[in-house]
């Protein structure tokens, strides 16, 4: 089963120059909850945005280059607990996702995300309310012809960035 997992501002807006617009603190523990033990897909940009491997989690990384790469992939021995691998077939690494019994996490960023919201069955959003100008990155649209919100969370503040924000789960109808 694959999921999509995103944290979107107003205009759907999801990071600026290649990174977040916020860190917001629960919601980077929610993240990591939801997704530890699992595997996660995310574009190349996304990957050189967060550094290295998440931790806990099978990584996979979309590239046309993938070769340019495979150094990372061998300091990150196959069979532990923590992975990477580099891979260029993005419908066929989504369609085996989406069909698989594990859920399995797409994690951004927009290149990602608009071609993986046709093959998801869930959407893990956390819907930040507050502008974002200077947005470069935004999520695509989510028709409510496709997707019904099956829970929502009550809104949380963070003080730290005087930001509210709630956690929301969308399933396809
Ligand atoms: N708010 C959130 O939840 C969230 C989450 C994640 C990311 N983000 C943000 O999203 C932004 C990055 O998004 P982005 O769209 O610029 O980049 P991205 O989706 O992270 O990565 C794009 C790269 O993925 C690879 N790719 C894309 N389509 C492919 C295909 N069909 N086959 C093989 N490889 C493919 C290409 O890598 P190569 O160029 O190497 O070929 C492409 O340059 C950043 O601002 C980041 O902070 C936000």
């Amino acid at each position: 089963m694959l999921s999509i997992i995103v944290a979107m501002a107003d205009d759907n807006a999801i990071g600026k120059k290649n990174n977040l617009l916020w860190h917001l603190s629960d919601d980077l523990k929610y993240f990591k909850r939801k997704t530890s033990g699992h595997t996660v897909i995310m574009g190349r940009k996304t990957f050189e945005s967060i550094g290295k491997p998440l931790p806990h989690r099978q990584n996979i990384v979309l590239t046309r280059n993938p070769t340019v790469f495979s150094a990372i992939s061998e300091k990150y021995p196959k069979g532990s607990d923590t992975g990477i691998t580099f891979e260029n077939d993005l419908s066929g690494i989504l369609k085996k996702a989406a069909t698989s019994d594990e859920e399995i996490f797409a994690i951004g960023g927009t290149q990602l995300f608009a071609a993986a919201l046709d093959h998801a069955n869930k959407l893990y959003i956390t819907r930040i309310f507050a502008k974002a100008p200077g947005a470069d990155a935004f999520f695509p649209y989510i028709d409510p012809l496709i997707w019904k919100k099956s829970s929502e969370e009550p809104l949380i503040h963070d003080t730290e960035n005087n930001i509210s924000f709630r956690f929301q789960i969308l399933s396809r109808k």
